[in-house]
């Protein structure tokens, strides 16, 4: 497992590395209204395809950016969001990172999530815990909604009618703070580190979510869907929080 998470953290540097080349000299494309792409996104994702492929030629695929190698024979499956939080790239707002995790047997194992613009590397294994920069990282402590700090992620082109906008608005009386940042992988990255006590969505892909559910079981977290059922993710139903009473709190007002 080890060998596989070093891999993973070279990779997500490899991207960051592309990220911070391609900075202020890239253009951008709306693939659908308000989702942003760059060229960086792509060529993130070709630094870390190409690593990946070079060490392990059998492993499938699942790349954000039109990248995907199925591998029926192989137990293993990398999935890879080359640049989480494009739309923070493109303003300029340092919240955003690449996210590569890696399944076995459809079991996330390994996550690595990388901010290049902290330089901040989050690293976690089944079973071996949870690092940043080699350091321990542990969920918060906050016990109760009303002194936590959550966070969601809406749709890209979201509306005041949306069902997720309703339930962002619902939350505010209860939480200390409610944030809407722009990069779900982050968050998650987040959460593990006991920066933010929550974090919810009903608008995600695997390739958000799949490094950063296993960075908060390892640091001690709680990963459920929006109603406390088991998270599954092919879903795109995700609850994620420091496991205090602040789960069941969260449960009980976005359900
Ligand atoms: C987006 C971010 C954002 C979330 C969007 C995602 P992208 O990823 O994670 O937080 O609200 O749903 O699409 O497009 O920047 O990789
Ligand atoms: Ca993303
Ligand atoms: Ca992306």
């Amino acid at each position: 497992m080890l060998e596989f998470l070093q891999s993973a953290e070279e990779a997500a540097r490899r991207g960051g590395n592309v990220l911070r080349a391609w900075s202020s000299k890239f253009t951008v494309r709306e693939k659908s209204r308000s989702n942003l792409v760059t060229e960086a996104d792509f060529a993130s994702q070709q630094a870390i395809h190409e690593f990946l492929r070079g060490r392990y030629p059998h492993h499938g695929f699942h790349g954000e950016e039109g990248l995907d190698e199925v591998r029926p024979d192989s137990p293993y499956r990398w999935v890879v969001d080359p640049l989480d939080g494009t739309t923070n790239y493109v303003h300029g707002f340092p919240y955003f990172a690449v996210s590569i995790g890696l399944e076995f047997e459809g079991k996330l194992v390994v996550g690595a999530i990388f901010d290049p613009s902290r330089d901040e590397m989050f690293l976690a294994a089944r079973g071996c815990g949870a690092t940043v920069n080699r350091r321990p990282l542990h969920r918060s402590d906050v016990p109760e909604l009303s002194q936590a700090m959550v966070v969601a992620s809406l749709p890209v082109a979201t509306s005041p009618d949306d069902m997720a906008v309703k339930r962002f608005l619902r939350m505010l009386p209860h939480a200390q703070t409610v944030q809407r940042t722009g990069s779900a992988a982050l968050n998650l990255a987040y959460v593990a580190a006991g920066r933010l006590d929550g974090f919810w969505s009903t608008s995600l892909k695997p390739w958000d979510m799949a490094a950063g559910i296993v960075l908060v079981e390892e640091a001690g977290g709680k990963v459920t869907q929006l109603d406390g059922g088991p998270f599954q993710l092919a879903e795109p139903n995700l609850l994620a929080t420091n496991g205090s009473n602040i789960h069941q709190e969260l449960i009980t007002h976005l359900a």
